[in-house]
Formats: structure tokens, sequence, C-alpha cells
């Protein structure tokens, strides 16, 4: 560990295992809890049950932006500095490959976890839905998703329910995505799906007892539950394909995906891919929107001031009834809030690739088929870059302090070709609910304080109990 200030630097053993170097390139993708994932690998970097992510804050306070190191078996490269995600993400980005080491059985074969030619002829038919002309054919939609979760949370207001948030949120997020871009009533019941990505998910956040806590008792999470888990999320993509479409709009992301499929000049594109798509949507374009929108509440309702400012503003811009699609853009305030809240909980932690050759990063050897971590929460935390980093203040996204902001050193949506394709409309759908719930709700975290972080491939936090009360 000695030699970790040194700029340039042999590969460090954390000592984790003794093991040989493999070639990671060339192996199979592993399920997230099998112990060569990387994210499996990363688990005892993560243990701290207080914080977790206060080791790798200190990592790169102690052994500098770039630490190379071998875990299981693998070589990683972890960095937290600008340029050097610049680099990766954008001016070197052919020489990286992405990694989404144990994501198969969530993704598939989707756009998300694949590189090059291919990559780039399966988003190009996708991409006119993220145009910014769609959202306001997507606006009803979510105003719709959005009333029937408020029609939801009154009663949980009436019965004085204790509501975990990840939970709801997640469920109003899917709506919107079976809704606005799928054309469909949501077909599935979202709190069991819910359930059942994240029996996949904990896999590898409770390592090699690969246990979970169910109603107090240490539960074994085996293959089979993981097995079980992921057929069930298997079957939902059918489900919305047989669902009866809300209004026959023809011209939905998922017309898109199936346009593509008839296409003859387009053989890559069959059945599974429209499937795998579509999985694609309801995981990326769910747990990152929820876990903003939750975390958001959460630091709302320590900072009721903050709420009031959003409420004001609500009320400023669109009286008392809800906003309109050409109002969304005045809703500024709101919108540094969801941003503020991204900066402090990225729901992407970190960015993951795998170096397709061999490479230099600011004089650090890189090895082909080496793991490359971008820590995007280091960054977010780091006072490098931002000054009292860990204050929540929304006005930091206001415009003439982002012009003094250092390039690269905001990335919830990465950056470069494979920067987020949802990343516009997410916000638009979090500050529509931002907007509707505090309106009308009063919403109160009664968990743990702080609440705690317990990441897995997302910044998930270990519980956000809420009770809801009406205003
Ligand atoms: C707060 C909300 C969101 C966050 C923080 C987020 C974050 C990200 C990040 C960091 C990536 C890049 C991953 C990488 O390079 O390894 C990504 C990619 C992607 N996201 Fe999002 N996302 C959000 C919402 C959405 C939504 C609403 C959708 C769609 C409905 C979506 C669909 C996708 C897709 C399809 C990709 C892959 C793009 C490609 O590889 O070409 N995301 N997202």
């Amino acid at each position: 560990m000695a030699t970790m200030g040194h700029p340039v630097r042999d590969t460090v053993d954390l000592k984790l295992r003794n093991q040989t170097q493999m070639n990671v390139a060339e192996s199979h993708t592993y399920q997230l809890g099998e112990e060569q994932s990387v994210w499996f690998a990363l688990t005892p970097l993560l243990k701290d049950p207080e914080n977790p992510m206060q080791m790798l804050l200190k990592m790169s306070e102690k052994y500098g932006s770039i630490i190379p190191f071998n875990l299981k078996n693998q070589r990683i490269v972890f960095l937290s500095d600008v340029d050097h995600f610049k680099h990766v993400l954008v001016t070197s980005a052919d020489k990286y490959i992405k990694n989404f080491d144990g994501l198969k059985p969530i993704f598939g074969k989707s756009m998300i976890t694949i590189d090059g030619a291919l990559w780039q002829k399966i988003r190009r038919p996708q991409q006119a839905a993220f145009h910014p002309q769609k959202f306001e054919e997507y606006f009803p939609y979510l105003i719709d998703a959005i009333d029937a979760k408020i029609d939801r949370w009154a009663g949980y207001a009436k019965n004085e329910t204790t509501v975990e948030m990840v939970e709801e949120t997640w469920t109003l997020a899917a709506d919107m995505v079976c809704k606005a871009l799928f054309d469909r009533e949501m077909p599935f019941n979202p709190h069991f799906v819910f359930g059942a990505v994240k029996t996949y998910t904990d896999v590898m956040n409770h390592k090699s007892i690969r246990t979970k806590k169910v109603a107090g008792e240490l539960e074994d999470i085996n293959e089979e539950n993981a097995a079980k888990a992921m057929e069930t999320w298997g079957s939902i993509p059918e489900m919305v394909l047989n669902a009866n479409s809300i209004e026959g709009r023809t011209n939905t992301l998922l017309s898109m995906l199936e346009d593509a499929e008839k296409d003859p000049e387009f053989p890559d594109f069959d059945r599974q891919q429209v499937i795998d798509e579509m999985k694609q949507y309801l995981w990326a374009g769910t747990e990152t929107t929820a876990l903003t929108l939750a975390w958001c509440l959460y630091l709302l309702s320590i900072h009721p001031e903050v709420t009031e400012k959003i409420r004001e503003e609500a009320d400023r811009v669109c009286g008392d009834r809800a906003p309109r699609w050409d109002e969304v853009q005045s809703l500024a305030y709101t919108r540094m809030v969801i941003q503020e809240t991204m900066r402090l909980y990225p729901p992407i932690w970190a960015l993951m690739r795998r170096a397709g050759e061999d490479d230099e990063i600011d004089g650090q050897k890189i090895q082909k088929g080496d793991t490359i971590i971008m820590c995007t929460y280091a960054v977010h935390h780091s006072t490098k870059y931002w000054s009292n980093p860990e204050k929540f203040d929304p006005l930091r996204f206001s415009p003439d302090r982002m012009k003094k902001r250092v390039k690269y050193s905001y990335l919830p949506f990465a950056a470069g070709k494979r920067a987020c394709i949802g990343g516009a409309l997410s916000q638009i759908e979090n500050t529509l609910a931002l907007v509707q719930m505090l309106r009308r709700f009063r919403v109160e975290y009664v968990g743990d304080m702080p609440a705690k972080i317990a990441p897995t491939v997302t910044l998930t936090p270990r519980s956000l109990p809420f009770r809801i009360h009406e205003l």
C-alpha cells in the first residue's frame, strides 16, 4: 500500500485472496452474486454498515485518483478524477468496452450492455422516442400515473400506513414507462416485480453468506431464489406486449422496437431483442428515476424550507391546478432540487468499463482486460470540485453557478456517446411528481437518521420508511 501515493504504481494486492490473474475479457458473464462478478468482488470495500461510500472517498483521498488493485480474480483500476473520466468516456472511449458483469439476467442483450457497430445500429431506431418533442406527447400519461399514485397515497394518509419510499417511487416510475413509452396500462403487480428485482440485485450485497433479512430472520438467498426472481422478471415483457394498448398510439417506443424487428435489413433485431430492450427500459428507466425521487423526498423531509420553495414555485407557475406542458420548463427550482439530489445520491454511483486494449491514463499503465471503475459518487462528493460537498444546496445548479462548474464533475447520466438516453425524460417525470405530491401531502421520513446507503449496482437506501399526511 505504501506505493499508492506515487503516480506510476504497481498493482496493489489487497490480499483479500491470493489469486492468479485471469483474462477477464475472455471470461463468461457472471451472475451478480457469483464470486467472480465484479460486484461481488467489491463488497469488501462497501461493507461499512454506517456509510459504505466513505471507504471509497477515503481511498481516493489517501491513494490518489487512480488506484489499481487486485480484488478476487480481477485487476481493477479505480478512478475518481474528472480528466480520467473524460479519457475513458469520451476521448478514448473506443478503447473501453461496456462492462455489465452480472446484469445480463436483468438486461439480456439490450443496447445498454453491448458495444460497437451493433450498439449504434440498435440505438438508432429508439432514439426518436427520446427526442424532446416527444415529451409533450408523454405528458398526459405521466400526469395520469402520478394521479394514480396520489390516490393511493391518500389511502395511506387516511390509514396512517408506513410505506417504503423506493417501492412507492419504483411502482410510479414503472407505471410512467408503461403508459408513456409503451401505451399500456401496467399489466403486472409492480410491488411483486419490484420484490423480484430486489431479490436478484441484493444477492451481491450479502456476499458469501448470501443471506437476507426476511421478517427479522436471516434467510438464505441461493441461486434458486435469484433464478426464480429472474424468471418473474423475464415474464414481464410478454405481459406488457399482450396487454391492451391504452389509445392505439402508433409511434411509441414499443412500436419503434416492433418496427425494427420487422425490418428485413435488420436481422439482428429479432423478437428477443424487442423483449430485452423492454426489460432494459423497465429497469434502467425505473430504478434510477425511482431512487432519485425517493432520495429527494428524504432530503426534503429534512429540509422543509426547500419543500416550501417548491410549493411556492408551483403555485406561482401553475396556480392551484396541475402543471400544463408549457409550464414545465418554468419549474426551474424544482429541477435544481432534483439535480442536487442526484449529486448527493447518484443512482448509478459508479460507471464500469473493461479495457479492450492496453492503454495509459495519466502515467498509469492499463492492461487489456482491466476493470475500470469510475466512481461518480467520489467526484460528486469531492472538495476538489464542489464547495462544502456534503451540504444539500439546490442553488448550486442555478445558471450562474453552473457556469463555474468543472466539466465532467457532475455525471449522474454518464457522458460521451454512451450517456443515458432517458436523462431528460426522467427529470420531467420527477419534476411533475414532486410538484403534484408536495402540494397535496407532507411526506415524513420516519427511519434512522441519517438514512443508510446499502449500495448494490445502484445507490440504494437500506430503508426509507415514510408516513404520508394530507396537507
Ligand atoms: C434519474 C434517472 C436516470 C439516471 C440517473 C440514469 C443513469 C444512466 C447512466 C449513468 C447511464 C450510462 C451507464 C453507463 O455508461 O455505464 C444510463 C444509460 C441508459 N439509460 Fe439511464 N438513467 C436514468 C433514467 C433513464 C430513463 C428514464 C430511461 C428510459 C426510459 C433510461 C434509459 C437508459 C438507457 C436505455 C441507457 C443505455 C444507453 C446506451 O447504452 O446507449 N434511463 N442511464
